[in-house]
């Protein structure tokens, strides 16, 4: 199976097919993604949350990224895959972009970038696409900017708020991004900007009329130490019980010596014991 690609994407959304994106940050992950046949899959520097436990996606790196798509893009060779810039990667000159985004597609086997941001950005989206980089915008709710948006909040829900976003998502149309991810934007905001726009919306709690979706592994799947309920995230299977309910009988089972059983030992022949306890 061939992997999608950002001209195919941008036919989906004429034809009105959804396109279906998730995260995954490591192996089993994101083999089990392809499995399960999803289009896209995001390296996302959510993963300084939900599997490197910082309380944030700021202290995530270009070489926490490259490890982490690595591992991805060795899993899953038939799927799209985006690696995110992380914070404080591609603000500076576009030499510094440059090397980090040669890293994670070069060595990180990424198929494109995502960048959070909006007219800020659009020059280096440009440059990007001149040198043969797809580049998926991101606005709405921008969690490397949490320290200047002050919290994790809906965006989008006055006219000024929508008209913002509304630009935002031309200009970054306009320099050359081949889609825009939609973060906790309103649905009526979302709605519009999908329609306004020839590429591909994808949107996370950005409602129903998004040209696609996307979650958090950890969410959807609920395998997480500090699982909080979203509004916005669907959970489609509770992992994280199931795992601590298996690695609590395993403990138990190890102490009782019930584990482990005569089916999972190996036995030597008979000369053995005579040579380890004498005849
Ligand atoms: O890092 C991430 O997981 C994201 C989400 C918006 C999907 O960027
Ligand atoms: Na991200």
């Amino acid at each position: 199976k061939q992997a999608l690609n950002i001209v195919k994407m941008k036919k989906m959304k004429t034809e009105g097919v959804p396109l279906s994106m998730l995260t995954a940050y490591d192996y089993p992950s994101a083999r089990l993604a392809e499995e399960a046949g999803i289009d896209l899959i995001l390296v996302g520097d959510s993963l300084g949350n939900v599997v490197l436990g910082y309380d944030s996606t700021l202290p995530v790196t270009i070489d926490d990224m490259v490890y982490h798509t690595r591992s991805v893009t060795r899993a899953a060779q038939h799927t799209f895959i985006l690696a995110d810039m992380p914070f404080m990667t591609y603000h500076g000159s576009i030499d510094e972009t440059l090397r980090g985004v040669r890293r994670l597609m070069q060595e990180g086997g990424a198929h494109a970038v995502k960048m959070e941001g909006g007219l800020e950005i659009c020059s280096t989206v440009s440059a990007l696409a001149a040198a043969g980089v797809p580049v998926m915008g991101h606005i709405g709710l921008t969690p490397q900017s949490v320290n200047m948006i002050g919290g994790y909040r809906i965006q989008g829900k006055d006219a000024k708020d929508a008209q913002r976003l509304m630009d935002e998502a031309l200009a970054l149309e306009a320099a050359g991004a081949f889609a825009i991810l939609l973060e906790l934007v309103t649905e009526e905001v979302a709605a519009a900007i999908s329609k306004a726009l020839s590429i591909p919306t994808i949107g996370i709690g950005a409602g129903r009329y998004c040209d696609g979706q996307v979650l958090v592994y950890h969410d959807l799947l609920r395998y997480t130490a500090d699982y909080r309920e979203k509004r916005f995230v669907k959970t489609y299977a509770d992992i994280g019980s199931l795992i601590r309910e298996g690695i609590s009988q395993y403990v138990q089972e190890v102490k009782q010596r019930t584990f482990p059983e005569e089916s999972h030992v190996f036995g030597a022949d008979e000369s053995v014991l005579e040579s380890l306890y004498g005849a």
